[in-house]
């Protein structure tokens, strides 16, 4: 008797179709459409300007010859438009919300800054550890970053979860293809169930198939036509495609005449 008191009640169900939507746009436009205080999580994994410095140098040859990418490598996201991408996530996330960004050392020191002049608290790197080894030649590369970020003050959901992921990094993906399982840690922490989850950098949907699985909903973007195929035949395995999503009104007259905010599907 006494026992059954002290049991935990289940976590609620999530909803049962979680919905997606995808646009293709340069990720700062199409922020620009997206209402103020409108999205409860970001994850997002930007093409840094470091990764140009690997590249040069070939330690990132497969990269350069992905399976997924005809177009051999995609464009990186300059440093100089960290300001104006920072400024525009900090105003579409909703108060209490969090933000992760997944970047190298390099890219940590200048992000920083930038993201706290945005308004951000930031709180500390997260370490993936990928289990294996990867390209270089000083200490060869093991981790990534990921840095924790908080508009106002939300509560962790677990509050006994490491601050070092292990995930094996995903072999002959697209380009940088992130773990699905790091990203649902970082959902289960940071969202309840029928939340909206936004990536827009999102490659080949890896944050958006974890928002699914969790019954969360995800509003997607990226520039190049390969990401918008390769994540959109994942999301369907997984969730529904919504129009409704991320609202008509909430994408602004800009972005429609702009053509901008056009369902893929
Ligand atoms: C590092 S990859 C993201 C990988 C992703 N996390 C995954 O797990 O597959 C970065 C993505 O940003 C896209 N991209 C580059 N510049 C962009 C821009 N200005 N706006 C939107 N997307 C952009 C690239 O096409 C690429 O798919």
């Amino acid at each position: 008797m006494a026992h059954s008191q002290l049991q935990v009640p289940p976590p609620p169900e999530p909803p049962d179709n979680p919905k997606f939507q995808l646009f293709e746009s340069d990720a700062v436009d199409w922020l620009r459409g997206v209402a103020d205080d409108s999205v409860d999580l970001i994850i997002t994994d930007p093409p840094y300007e470091s990764l140009e410095k690997h590249r040069a140098i070939g330690t990132t040859t497969r990269l350069k010859n992905s399976k997924a990418s005809s177009n051999q490598w995609f464009d990186i996201f300059p440093n100089d438009r960290f300001e104006e991408l920072f400024d525009e996530l900090y105003r579409v996330l909703k108060r209490d919300r969090h933000f992760y960004l997944f970047c190298d050392a390099e890219t940590m020191f200048v992000a920083k800054p930038i993201a706290e002049k945005a308004g951000f608290k930031f709180w500390k790197p997260i370490v993936w550890d990928k289990v294996a080894i990867g390209m270089g030649y000083h200490y060869r590369a093991r981790y990534e970053f990921i840095l924790f970020f908080e508009k106002g003050k939300r509560k962790l959901n677990n509050l006994g979860i490491p601050d070092i992921l292990t995930a094996k990094r995903v072999y002959r993906g697209y380009p940088t293809e992130k773990p699905v399982e790091v990203s649902e840690i970082l959902t289960e922490q940071s969202t309840q169930p029928g939340e909206l989850v936004i990536d827009p950098f999102m490659g080949s949907g890896s944050a958006g198939v974890a928002a699914l699985n969790l019954g969360r909903n995800f509003g997607g973007n990226d520039k190049c036509d390969e990401a918008l195929s390769v994540s959109q035949t994942r999301l369907l395995e997984v969730g529904e495609v919504s129009e409704q999503l991320m609202q008509p009104n909430e994408l602004g007259p800009d972005n429609v005449q702009l053509g901008l905010g056009e369902v893929v599907v």
